[in-house]
C-alpha cells in the first residue's frame, strides 16, 4: 500500500493543499520513527507507523481551515473521525483509520466530547496502541500553518498549549512525552 496513492484519490496532485498535507505528514512520519527508536524494546511496527503517519490527516480537506487552504464545511476538529470514514470506505485495515480518529489533541475522551458539546461522535477517541500514541505525539511537533512552518515547537510549549484547551490533554501528553524521552 502506497499512502501517496491514497492521498492522491482525495487531493488533486500539485495543489497547495496536497503539498501542505504531504510535507506535514512526512515530517510527522519522520518524527514518529525517531520516537519509535526510544521505545525499540516495545517493538513498535515501524512500517505501519510510516504509512499511518502519512495518512493521519487525510480528512482535513472536508473541514474549513482557510489558513491552510481547507475549504470544506465541517469544523476542523472533525478531521480525525472524517479521515477514519475515508479510510474505512477504502476497506483499509481498521488500525489505519483509528490513527486518524485518535490523533487530534492528545486524544479526546467521550466525557470531554459530551461535556463540551464538541461536534464529534460521542465515543472515546484516545490513542490506545503504542503506534497510535507515537503518531499523536509526533503530530504536535509539526504545524501545518505556513506561518509556523519553521518554528521549533518545544515539549513545554505543547504542554502549555494543550493545557489551554483541556488540562487532561496536557496530562496525557506529559505522560507520553516522558515515556518517549521528549
Ligand atoms: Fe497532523
Amino acid at each position: 500500500m502506497d499512502p501517496l496513492d491514497i492521498i492522491k484519490q482525495f487531493y488533486p496532485h500539485d495543489t497547495p493543499l496536497f503539498h501542505t498535507l504531504v510535507n506535514h505528514s512526512r515530517a510527522v512520519a519522520a518524527k514518529s520513527l525517531k520516537i519509535a527508536d526510544t521505545v525499540s524494546h516495545l517493538n513498535p511496527d515501524r512500517e505501519f507507523i510510516q504509512a499511518a503517519a502519512m495518512l493521519h490527516d487525510i480528512g482535513i480537506f472536508l473541514t474549513r481551515a482557510e489558513s491552510i487552504g481547507c475549504t470544506g464545511d465541517k469544523p476542523y476538529i472533525c478531521h480525525g473521525y472524517l479521515g477514519r470514514q475515508l479510510l474505512d470506505s477504502l476497506a483499509l485495515p481498521a488500525k489505519y483509520s483509528l490513527v486518524c480518529e485518535r490523533h487530534t489533541g492528545a486524544g479526546i475522551t467521550k466525557e470531554n466530547i459530551e461535556s463540551n458539546d464538541l461536534p464529534l461522535p460521542s465515543r472515546d477517541m484516545v490513542p490506545q496502541s503504542l503506534e497510535e500514541k507515537i503518531i499523536c505525539v509526533a503530530d504536535k511537533y509539526h504545524s501545518k500553518s505556513p506561518k509556523q512552518k519553521n518554528r521549533l515547537i518545544t515539549t513545554q510549549q505543547i504542554i502549555k498549549d494543550l493545557g489551554k484547551i483541556n488540562i487532561d490533554h496536557a496530562k496525557r501528553f506529559s505522560i507520553w512525552a516522558k515515556e518517549f524521552q521528549l
